[in-house]
């Protein structure tokens, strides 16, 4: 098998299986990590290890779209302790600030350790002998330590897309040790945020006892010299340009004509868009959008929310209950105040293609981001970017690393329902004036920093490290 310089690791492939009649065939997946990685996989000699998305695949690795695809095979069971286990019963609640509460269950945690070990192996295999290997994400926070057992000669890289917790939260993990010894594999740690990249020194500091100064941790080393891993933040963008090109497509823009239309023409459309996630505030929000019919500060005439939810990780527990209860929410809310030609909140529970997301992005006067807690949400710099006529307003939670960057938006404490509120309503009177001036310092930010700088910031700082190494 060829071998390749640059190998992304990542928890899924950056396509879907299709079985039709005709056989069995590959789709780009839809997602941001696939976006964000596309500018680095359309180079020679690049390789993707990931998980095909089905139990039991065993897939022979194979080209797509020029690229080297190795599929890891995950049984059922792996997948139920490992994914829907450790990954989102256990990580993920845990580094979002705890919203739904961790399980910390020993039967999972040494699954994902051996869960770990198999994507490890399978970058370690393909990867060429000084080459580069970058893992992705919280599923895979060990294989950073293991490959660099496996493979010494290589430089590694990690980026972490969702928060790290304040120490008081990461400290409940039993096996906070191994896991940042498992990270602290990687050369170059990337996080969304500084105040990430902040907790995690933190925590290095207080549990491993290690040294810390700036962007630098000191890894004590069993055979000698200490070596030096980075841990700093490179937050994530979309490709602005692809958003912009649809925004200006005159099919996208009649279609958010006619979406409208469609809505029975409120004054106002107000748009969520989230995986269906207890992270994302979408109960708050919808709390809030209540209560101001109820209040009689808007009517359906006047103002309808679209609320795409996607479906997601729908056998984990907290995310059933989740949707019945937004479901139940969505039904009582339409009850009590659908009229025969308006509905006070069309919800959705699908995905659509990135061509109806910027049609309803366009259609929507204002863009609702009440996320509780989220690494960085490109939902609000997708609605920004997507903006061509600099109208529209984003109401963006101070919770969402976005908000680093997007600081002109409204921003919100989705906690605080009267406040989001009195937001909503501003955002629903707001001038055209007003608009147009945030929505020119949000484009600006966006524009200047997409997602290739993203991928080119950090690939530069591995590319440093390679050198150094190299020299010596
Ligand atoms: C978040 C995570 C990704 C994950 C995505 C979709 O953005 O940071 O790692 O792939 O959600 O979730 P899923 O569980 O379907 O992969």
């Amino acid at each position: 098998m060829s071998r390749a310089d640059l190998v992304v690791v990542a928890n899924r492939l950056p396509v879907d299986r299709v079985v039709s009649e005709g056989g069995e065939s590959w789709r780009r997946s839809p997602g941001g990590l696939v976006t964000a990685l596309e500018p680095v996989m359309r180079k020679p000699d690049r390789a993707w290890v990931g998980w095909a998305g089905q139990p039991d695949l065993d897939i022979a690795p194979f080209d797509f779209e020029g690229a080297r695809l190795v599929p890891v095979a995950l049984s059922a069971s792996e997948i139920e302790q490992y994914y829907e286990g450790f990954a989102n019963g256990t990580i993920w609640p845990l580094y979002h600030d705890v919203i739904a509460a961790p399980l910390y269950k020993r039967r999972w945690w040494e699954v994902y350790v051996q869960v770990n070990r198999r994507f490890a192996q399978a970058a370690a295999d393909v990867v060429e002998q000084g080459g580069v290997v970058w893992v992705q994400d919280y599923q895979l926070q060990l294989v950073p330590k293991m490959l660099r057992e496996l493979r010494p000669d290589i430089t590694i890289g990690y980026f972490h897309h969702i928060p790290f917790p304040a120490y008081g939260l990461y400290s409940q993990l039993p096996w906070r040790r191994q896991v940042l010894e498992g990270l602290l594999g990687a050369d170059v740690i990337g996080f969304q945020r500084q105040a990430d990249a902040g907790n995690f020194q933190r925590s290095v500091r207080r549990v491993l006892r290690y040294t810390t100064r700036s962007s630098e941790v000191v890894v004590p080393s069993a055979e000698g010299e200490p070596r030096v891993a980075i841990a700093k933040a490179y937050p994530i963008s979309i490709d602005a340009d692809a958003f912009i090109r649809l925004a200006q497509d005159p099919d996208v823009q009649a279609r958010a004509t006619e979406i409208r239309e469609q809505l029975g023409s409120p004054k106002t459309i107000l748009l969520g868009v989230d995986r269906l996630d207890y992270t994302k505030g979408i109960r708050h929000r919808l709390k809030a959008f209540g209560e101001l019919l109820e209040d009689g500060r808007l009517s359906v005439g006047d103002a309808t929310l679209v609320q795409v939810a996607s479906p997601s990780r729908q056998r984990v527990d907290a995310y059933a209950e989740l949707r019945d209860e937004i479901e139940l929410t969505v039904g009582r809310i339409n009850g009590d105040y659908d009229t025969m030609h308006h509905t006070a909140i069309r919800y959705l529970h699908q995905g659509f293609p990135r061509e109806e997301m910027v049609a309803l992005y366009l259609a929507a006067d204002v863009m609702l981001v009440t996320a509780l807690r989220d690494g960085m949400n490109l939902v609000a710099k997708e609605y920004v970017a997507s903006r061509i006529d600099n109208s529209g307003v984003l109401l963006l939670s101070e919770f969402a690393g976005a908000a680093d960057e997007l600081t002109s938006a409204l921003l919100v404490n989705p906690h605080d329902i009267d406040g989001m509120k009195d937001l909503i309503m501003r955002a629903v009177e707001m001038s055209p004036g007003e608009q147009s001036r945030r929505m020119r310092a949000l484009r600006r930010r966006v524009l200047d920093h997409d997602v290739e700088d993203w991928s080119q910031d950090f690939l530069t700082d591995i590319e440093k490290v390679r050198r150094v190494r190299r020299g010596a």
